[in-house]
């Protein structure tokens, strides 16, 4: 169980660039936008008058767009006037200078919903977000540098980071608060490779000047955005103020005494209140009651001060977003955080309390809050096993393989997520069992090893380091590796997806590898007849193992199924789904969406959400499973099970 740290963080220094109008007097009774801080009565000034916000955190990386209305609904609903969210850059610039702003990730379309609805936002634009999100934000393409020194001021980082802002910013400018749109303030985070006090929130929470210098320079690549940042830029250093996390249930009153000591005046912000917590795999589902919470946002409130409760609407890691910390503990798909708003949006006590307390302090919007979407068990879908991986190599490897001496990386290849297969031959008899291993921890993050096609375990980064395998001089070794999220922070954050520093077998290293990429692409999954088998004819099942279903035999393999979705209530077109997985670990597609990774065999995650608007109505829906360890349908009939409740623990 991941401890959160104990004592009361120190207060942490971050630079708010206030996207402000013109006006110096702050309590002249200007009629246009302004939103500034006053440091002579410790507050901000939103159009001339004090102003505090209550905020939440909402990821739009983490919810579909099909869902953005209702989640920002809810949030309004609950009494808040704040929104803080995060631009993955990851998420847009998936490969150099190569940008995607299109449905789920419509930043531009976001900003405008959320002002539609009366919240304004508090932006944190990156470059690094840290957010328990692949690579902290970065993305992958950065480690084609071997060297690069991420968020430092490496040249090739800073210039890499000059391009993203160039693109980024011109679409935020016009929803600044300023150009009437609903940014009050712009938070930027790049620089702190060192750690401190509280090593979750500083990540999100520290703010350089050297960013500011980025931000500066990327901007005058656009004359006009330069013009109108100038004045921005200058009050970026006076709008120095400090931030504050503090735990849950901790004395609200000490902890802004901190800040105050750490800044004497400005306004008292906590920008990281945490509604609950994250989540590893192999570790309980966190949850924090709703009385404390509920206790300390009442204390905070009453204080004045503004407030950013991390998370309220969770969400989901999708496909492989997921980061991870170290030692190696990737997070999980479900990014529920125990939030108010649960992953699937569903409101919650805590949602009720939050509203109870904030009613104490404000008025709330009128009006019903927005129902929890329905939700509908199809039961059973019968599954067909297709083959196994190395058996459909072929089809997903999108070029043949890659042979060299030592292992390449997946960067090197232009792969940054899922699977490579690693190839060799046994360069030894191992007719005994004989260990194979990585000593020096370099299997990274998962590798599942067969030889001649015979399952043989599992390698694991920080916790299975040697297996013994049996086969005989010349065997075909596979290695299949498992990407399974990059650490997020700290000093591993160069962190190559690669069989790394050397496998060995009983002292002999193994070399002259043959590296398949694989990309397993939506528009295979779509269709499973484009795989060249039909998911009806089955498979020949395995019967070793059927007794022993205790063991972890690697036999990755496909599955597929197919289902008939259907309008539950009309004249709703359907709704929320989730799917139970009896099977152990891996990969699941619905109609080519990635909904994530799937890992039973460890917890705390037993369910995957599964969003309504990826479901057909009118054709058969199609359903892969790349099925990592042992499934039932290795051994005979199978079926995956659609329940109508999450369970996270
Ligand atoms: C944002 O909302 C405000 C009203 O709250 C409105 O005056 C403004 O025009 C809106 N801006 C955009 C970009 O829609
Ligand atoms: C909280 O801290 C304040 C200031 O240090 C102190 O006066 C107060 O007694 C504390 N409250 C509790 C319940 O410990
Ligand atoms: C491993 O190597 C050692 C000597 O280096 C040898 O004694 C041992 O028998 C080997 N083990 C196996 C299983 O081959
Ligand atoms: C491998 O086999 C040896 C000898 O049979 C045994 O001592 C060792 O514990 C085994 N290692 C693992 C990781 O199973
Ligand atoms: C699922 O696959 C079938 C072919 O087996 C295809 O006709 C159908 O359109 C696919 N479903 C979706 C939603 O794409």
């Amino acid at each position: 169980m991941l401890k959160m740290p104990k004592q009361i963080a120190k207060p942490l220094m971050f630079e708010v660039l206030s996207v402000l109008g013109v006006s110096n007097n702050v309590f002249n009774l200007a009629v246009s936008r302004t939103f500034e801080i006053d440091y002579d009565h410790d507050c901000f000034v939103k159009d001339g008058k004090p102003f505090r916000y209550i905020s939440g955190s909402i990821h739009y990386s983490r919810v579909p767009r099909y869902y953005w209305k209702d989640r920002l609904l809810k949030m309004y609903m609950a009494g808040l006037d704040t929104i803080q969210m995060y631009v993955p850059w990851n998420f847009h610039e998936s490969q150099p200078k190569i940008y995607d702003f299109s449905g789920d990730r419509d930043l531009e379309h976001f900003l405008q919903l959320a002002n539609d609805t009366g919240l304004l936002v508090v932006l944190r634009a990156g470059p690094y977000i840290c957010g328990e999100w692949d690579m902290g934000g970065l993305p992958a393409w950065l480690l084609r540098k071997k060297s690069i020194v991420l968020r430092s001021s490496d040249q090739d980082y800073l210039a890499a980071v000059d391009q993203w802002m160039g693109e980024l910013l011109p679409r935020i400018k016009p929803f600044l608060y300023q150009n009437g749109g609903p940014i009050i303030t712009v938070q930027k985070l790049t620089f702190f490779g060192r750690r401190l006090g509280c090593q979750y929130c500083f990540l999100r929470l520290l703010f350089s000047v050297i960013s500011v210098h980025t931000f500066r320079q990327s901007s005058s690549k656009d004359e006009s955005l330069q013009s109108g940042l100038d004045e921005s830029l200058e009050k970026c250093y006076e709008a120095l103020y400090f931030c504050l996390c503090f735990l849950i249930g901790g004395n609200v009153t000490a902890a802004f005494l901190t800040q105050r000591y750490a800044e004497p005046k400005g306004p008292l912000v906590n920008s990281e209140f945490y509604t609950g917590w994250l989540d590893h795999w192999g570790q309980a589902h966190s949850v924090v009651g709703k009385a404390i919470v509920a206790k300390s946002l009442n204390e905070i409130l009453a204080l004045g001060a503004s407030v950013n409760m991390y998370m309220f609407e969770g969400g989901t890691n999708f496909g492989y977003w997921n980061g991870a910390n170290t030692p190696y503990a990737p997070q999980p798909t479900s990014y529920d955080y125990d939030a108010p708003l649960s992953e699937a949006g569903d409101l919650t006590d805590k949602y009720f309390a939050i509203r109870e307390i904030i009613k104490k302090h404000k008025k709330v919007p009128l009006g019903p809050v927005p129902p929890t979407t329905p939700k509908f068990a199809y039961g059973k879908v019968e599954m067909n096993k297709l083959g196994t991986l190395s058996e459909m190599l072929n089809k997903f490897s999108f070029t043949g393989p890659v042979k060299s001496v030592y292992p390449v990386n997946f960067v090197q290849l232009n792969q940054y997520f899922g699977f490579m297969l690693y190839r060799t031959k046994l360069p030894k008899d191992c007719s005994k069992p004989t260990p194979l291993s990585s000593p020096l921890n370099g299997v990274h993050d998962r590798a599942y090893v067969t030889v001649d096609g015979v399952p043989q375990g599992i390698l694991e980064r920080d916790k299975s380091l040697s297996i013994n395998i049996t086969g005989t001089t010349g065997a075909q070794l596979d290695l299949l590796l498992e990407n399974m999220g990059r650490v997020t922070f700290g000093r591993y954050i160069n962190d190559f997806k690669i069989l790394e520093c050397s496998v060995f077998i009983n002292h002999t290293i193994l070399n002259y590898f043959s590296a398949f990429p694989s990309k397993i692409t939506s528009a295979l999954l779509f269709n499973p007849l484009v795989w060249g088998g039909s998911s009806q004819t089955g498979h020949s099942f395995r019967s070793a193992h059927t007794s022993d279903l205790s063991e972890v035999c690697p036999l990755v393999s496909f599955v597929l199924g197919s289902f008939l979705a259907f309008s539950p209530f009309p004249p709703l077109p359907g709704d929320d789904f989730k799917m139970c997985e009896i099977y152990s670990q891996g990969q699941v597609w619905i109609n080519g969406f990635n909904l994530g990774r799937y890992w039973p065999a460890r917890g705390p995650q037993i369910t995957l959400f599964v969003p309504e608007h990826i479901l057909s109505t009118s054709v058969p829906n199609n359903i892969t499973v790349l099925e990592l360890q042992r499934s039932p349908c290795d051994f005979g009939p199978c079926a995956v099970e659609f329940v109508d409740k999450p369970i996270l623990n």
